[in-house]
């Protein structure tokens, strides 16, 4: 054999057996061709406790995000027209104007008295769409919020800031972040961090994933889903820096959280199409310079997820999505024929880098399974989840539900042998 050429089928091979063999082989995981659709016996009940919050209103909420007794959430107004204009779903019909702008909807619910209100955005030009989908609330100073929205504008995907003051009922628009000229052309969610007066770096300081490369190519997409090609990017924007490319090599950067606590900065990404959820510590303020942003670990877990969210009490990190996603371009199609499985996960964060369970976790770190809808009973596409131990309350929503959805977490009914294996595993993982 031809030296060179040997030199090249060895160079082959070792590409096949370290990337093509790990790539090929994840595809029936992401599928859930043999998932068990069972959640961990101490959620065996979770179901039966659900309630549905405000079906007729918040509709297709991709995404919510708890403040205290404050639920945000950024919903669709009018399925007809996110049927139409929804680039995260690769639908990019511009109907030529023909509904006029595209106004989505942001909601407040009273965690306490469950009161819905409908924010007014009073001060948003009329004439510009608003087509909600991933964000963040971050309460500034004591009743005073600072909310980033992803607007997926036609002419171009941007991020708003809104204002907002407890009590009130509107939001009040600050700023349009436009990153397009940087490459930030599908951003998909935001982490937002404080405003600080001793830094003014981290002044309107956030992150966002930008899911997809092609900013409006169906068939672009389409290819980067199939082959789930790592072309998927994180950005860092803050008023000093600007814009910046901060993390590359993503496949389909889709949810984004993390801890604000100076004293333990960490980031959490998911490459969605790799089933990886990666954590980062990032130095507030600093986050360009030279070790600013370095990799902490990956989880690799067994489901297609979508939005992160961190507890209350900051030991779990919450993750819903696509139990099937193959499903969920057909259920949105025909919701009414072809379910599009949800499912809900949560991972301790009190083990990171530490302990590696052994109960059939499917993380490097203690992994429970809470929801695993098959058949969407609870409702399809989930994208959100978050929990609540103390309040002993879960609330879950996504691309196809009608309402969000408000559980017990721990529900009555749970047998006694159940709350035994519990503890049980509570010390175990001490
Ligand atoms: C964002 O900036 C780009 C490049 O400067 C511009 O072409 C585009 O119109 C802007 N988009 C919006 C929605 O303002
Ligand atoms: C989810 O989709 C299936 C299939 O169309 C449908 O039967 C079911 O009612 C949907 N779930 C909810 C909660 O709407």
């Amino acid at each position: 054999m031809h030296t060179a050429f040997g030199g090249i089928l060895l160079a082959f091979l070792a590409l096949l057996a370290s990337y093509f063999v790990p790539w090929v082989s994840q595809f029936p995981v992401i599928l859930g061709i043999n998932r068990v659709w069972r959640p961990d016996p101490q959620f065996a009940n979770l179901q039966e406790s659900c309630t549905s919050l405000y079906p007729a209103e918040l509709t297709g909420c991709e995404k919510f995000k708890i403040v205290g007794d404050s639920l945000f959430a950024a919903c669709a107004r009018d399925w007809d027209v996110r049927k139409k204009w929804f680039p995260p779903m690769r639908e990019f019909e511009r109907f030529g104007g023909a509904p006029g702008v595209i106004r989505d909807r942001v909601y407040r619910i009273d965690l306490k008295t469950k009161e819905l209100t409908l924010l007014a955005m009073s001060n948003f030009p009329d004439a510009l769409d608003f087509c909600a989908h991933g964000m963040d609330v971050i309460e500034v100073s004591p009743g005073e919020f600072s909310m980033f929205l992803v607007n997926h504008r036609r002419d171009g995907s941007v991020i708003e800031n809104f204002k907002y003051t407890a009590g009130s009922r509107e939001i009040v628009h600050v700023d349009t972040f436009n990153g397009t000229s940087y490459g930030l052309y599908n951003p998909n969610d935001v982490f937002a961090i404080p405003v600080s007066d001793a830094s003014p770096d981290s002044e309107k300081a956030f992150f966002a994933t930008n899911d997809h490369w092609f900013k409006d190519s169906a068939f672009g997409r389409l290819l980067e889903l199939q082959l789930r090609l790592p072309t998927g990017s994180v950005f860092y924007h803050s008023k000093s820096t600007g814009f910046n490319k901060v993390l590359t090599g993503l496949a389909n950067a889709n949810g984004i959280t993390g801890f604000r606590d100076p004293q333990n900065p960490v980031l959490f990404v998911a490459a969605i199409l790799d089933c990886r959820i990666t954590a980062y510590n990032y130095k507030p303020g600093a986050i360009l310079a030279s070790g600013g942003l370095t990799k902490l670990k990956d989880f690799t877990l067994d489901f297609v997820m979508d939005n992160l969210a961190i507890s209350k009490d900051s030991k779990w990190l919450y993750f819903a999505g696509h139990g099937e996603p193959q499903n969920l371009p057909k259920h949105w199609a025909k919701p009414d024929e072809i379910s599009s499985a949800s499912m809900a996960y949560r991972m301790s964060l009190t083990e990171l880098g530490g302990h590696f369970g052994t109960r059939g976790e499917t993380g490097e770190s203690r992994v429970e399974k809470i929801v695993m809808d098959r058949a969407g009973v609870l409702g399809n596409g989930s994208t959100t989840a978050i929990g609540d131990d103390e309040l002993n309350k879960f609330w879950m929503s996504g691309l196809g539900f009608n309402g969000i959805l408000e559980c017990d977490l721990h529900a009555a009914g749970e047998n006694a042998e159940n709350e035994e294996a519990e503890e049980e595993a509570e010390e175990d993982y001490e």
